[in-house]
């Protein structure tokens, strides 16, 4: 084989049976091995049961000196192509200021489009490559990034470039998202219907060229409504993009019951839900999709209620929800030890919610586990137990990263 790992605590693969207890679902195996050729696993069990043809002059052999090997993270929800700086912002939120009093007074959003619109598609690839290399060292193998830093269809084209680009240069996975209904652009804000209405159209010629794998709306009062959001989710179904939502962030508004009706991938944030929400996640089956260091950083209070998501039945993934506004942060420990702290989670459903459940968050059922004849996406970890990652609270535990069989960190 081209690669081995060998001399684990245990192989955390992800890909127990899904349904029952999350502490089955983590599928783990005790001292065990992994095979890779080809960019596939092609050996994943007990180590005592490593064929020993599978060692051979050529093989890389990774020791995993007593650590867990787990499979690479997925960050499902970030927004890491921006340009611009928001510390002020930053400062008077720990003064007082509420995300969306900053946004009134000319910040948020807007600020970042401003610094975006004047950068070019290579000013954003260097900005990014920096956020997506500090993921990556944590192990992150697969990244969604959002558009809605443009709110222009030039500079909407040029973040889905520049997204391209990264993809293209790897090593992650990348997942394209259209946000172009993140914020109603500052120059239209009396022709509102007209920003919908491009972006309807640019649902289309989206998908006609793939150049997205999603489309998400905000659906806020500062924002956009429940009908728009309904006209974005129609272009897409007609378009045959899934759609994503961002709900319930800020206030309360029905998103999570919207994001059923309309039949989303995901609802994410969520801190705002009502119990008639929760239900209707789970009867629709929709993934909720938390970002607990975005509540803490825009102080937004209450954490998601991702315990009683979870008794309801509702699969719930993880991001970092990296962005300069609301969640300043490629910390994925800190967002995992924040979701066990706040969200109410277990270690072992908070790292599934940056594995198996971030994945199929992104429609990606073949990334985010292990398994035999599967991508070798794999990251060796310091820590003995997969409960580390929360618990040594923001710290980064992962050693070795590989993506595709090849070793990239
Ligand atoms: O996911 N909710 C809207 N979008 C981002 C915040 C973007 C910003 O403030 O720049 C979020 O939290």
């Amino acid at each position: 084989m081209e690669l081995v790992v060998r001399n684990a605590s245990e192989l955390v693969t992800c890909d127990g049976p899904a349904g029952g207890r999350a502490e089955d679902t983590l599928g783990r195996i005790h001292r065990g091995a992994v095979g890779v050729q080809g960019g596939r696993v092609t050996f994943l069990g007990p180590e005592a049961q490593l064929p020993p043809s599978a060692i051979g002059a050529s093989t890389r052999v990774i020791d995993a000196h007593g650590g867990f090997v787990g499979p690479g993270l997925v960050d499902c929800h970030t927004h890491v192509v921006f340009a611009g700086d928001r510390s002020d912002e930053f400062e008077l939120r720990c003064q007082g200021k509420s995300y969306l009093e900053i946004a009134a007074a000319g910040g948020g959003i807007a600020k970042t489009v401003a610094a975006t619109r004047s950068a070019s598609v290579d000013e954003l690839v260097r900005l990014a490559r920096p956020r997506l290399e500090r993921l990556l060292r944590q192990g992150v193998t697969t990244v969604e990034i959002k558009t809605g830093y443009g709110l222009d269809v030039e500079s909407e084209l040029r973040m889905l470039d520049a997204i391209a680009v990264l993809a293209r240069e790897g090593p992650q996975s990348v997942v394209a998202t259209f946000l172009g209904l993140h914020a109603v652009p500052k120059d239209l804000a009396e022709r509102r219907g007209e920003w919908v209405e491009t972006c309807l159209e640019l649902v289309d010629t989206l998908a006609k060229d793939r150049r997205c794998d999603f489309v998400d709306a905000f659906v806020e009062q500062s924002a956009f409504t429940h009908n728009e959001a309904r006209q974005l989710a129609g272009r897409a179904r007609t378009a045959g993009v899934p759609l994503r939502l961002h709900v319930d962030q800020l206030t309360p508004n029905g998103g999570a019951q919207l994001a059923a009706e309309l039949g989303a991938v995901t609802a994410d944030h969520l801190e705002q839900i009502a119990p008639e929400g929760i239900a209707a996640l789970a009867r629709a089956g929709t993934i909720a999709v938390l970002a607990p260091t975005s509540t803490l950083f825009a102080r937004a209070r209450p954490f998601a209620p991702g315990r009683a998501l979870r008794d309801a039945g509702v699969s719930v993934a993880l991001c970092t929800n990296c962005n300069p506004g609301s969640s300043n942060s490629e910390n994925v420990s800190l967002a995992m030890g924040l979701a066990c702290l706040e969200n109410g989670l277990t270690p072992a459903e908070a790292f599934l919610g940056f594995t198996r459940v971030g994945a199929l968050a992104l429609r990606r059922p073949d990334l985010g586990r292990l398994t035999l004849g599967g991508p070798a996406d794999l990251v060796v970890f310091a820590a003995e137990s997969y409960r580390a990652l929360p618990y040594h609270l923001g710290m980064n535990e992962a050693v070795h990263v590989v993506k595709a069989g090849r070793l990239v960190v």
